[in-house]
């Protein structure tokens, strides 16, 4: 694992933007797996500001996604395709075909999970994957249970989950209770794993997950197991180190 501890939340989202554009720069046609929330929020702006001084394009880029709420349409203003063209595509050369996230507006669950998987397969597989951190360990919508899940699936989001997203949505009962998330296995397929972090209400849980002991109740912690991850925060997040 490569650890960075960054001063500030923009000097984390630069490194870790510098890093997703180094990937491109090597290889034009990456397929990246990217992610919501509000940490990565400042490294896509940061993406954008390099395509737009011509440094990388994404022309050639495929994407997907880790997760989606279950029952939210694209057009939804809470969906995470919303927050992704918001974010990034609608302001970079990607091909909007090349650009996946579950299909949340699909009530059929192991259709929508099973057509994802085969999908991020079919393109190769993920060459770089961007996490987020959940405050309890999760990645995507992984939450902490008993055994890894390996693939694509739907799943109960915990109640600490609905309470961190539900400052999102103008109140708590209009938070999805249910995801279509990439599976611990997907993402452990990814070549590269990129994790960022940002804030002292990560510091705990950026300590456990990545030097406590790999369990499935911290589903982050698997990624010390992983051959290629780098983990970048800021200096807030990386108090406990
Ligand atoms: C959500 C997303 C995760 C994300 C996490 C942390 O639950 N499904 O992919 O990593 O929140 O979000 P934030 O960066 O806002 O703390």
């Amino acid at each position: 694992m490569q650890l960075f501890i960054e001063e500030t939340y923009e000097d984390m989202s630069r490194r870790a933007a510098d890093l997703i554009a180094a990937q491109l720069i090597v290889d034009p046609a990456s397929t990246l797996g990217l992610a919501t929330g509000s940490t990565p929020i400042g490294l896509y702006a940061d993406l954008v500001e390099d395509f737009q001084a011509d440094r990388i394009s994404f022309e050639q880029v495929t994407t997907f996604n880790l997760d989606e709420y279950r029952g939210l349409s694209p057009e939804h203003d809470q969906s995470y395709r919303y927050f992704m063209q918001k974010n990034l595509f609608d302001h970079v050369d990607i091909d909007p075909e090349a650009t996946s996230v579950p299909d949340g507006a699909n009530p059929d669950a192991q259709a929508a999970c099973e057509s994802y998987e085969q999908a991020i397969s079919e393109a190769g597989g993920i060459d770089l994957q961007l996490l987020g951190l959940g405050h309890n360990g999760h990645i995507g919508f992984n939450e902490p249970c008993d055994e890894f899940p390996v693939r694509t699936h739907v799943v109960e989001l915990t109640e600490s989950t609905i309470n961190a997203n539900s400052r999102l949505f103008e109140s708590i009962d209009q938070v999805p209770r249910e995801a279509y998330t990439m599976g611990i296995g997907t993402i452990m397929k990814a070549r590269a794993i990129l994790v960022v972090a940002s804030g002292v209400d990560k510091a705990q849980i950026v300590r456990d997950a990545f030097f406590g002991p790999v369990t499935p109740q911290v589903p982050a912690s698997v990624l010390q197991l992983h051959p290629n991850v780098t983990v970048v925060v800021d200096a807030e997040a990386g108090s406990l180190l």
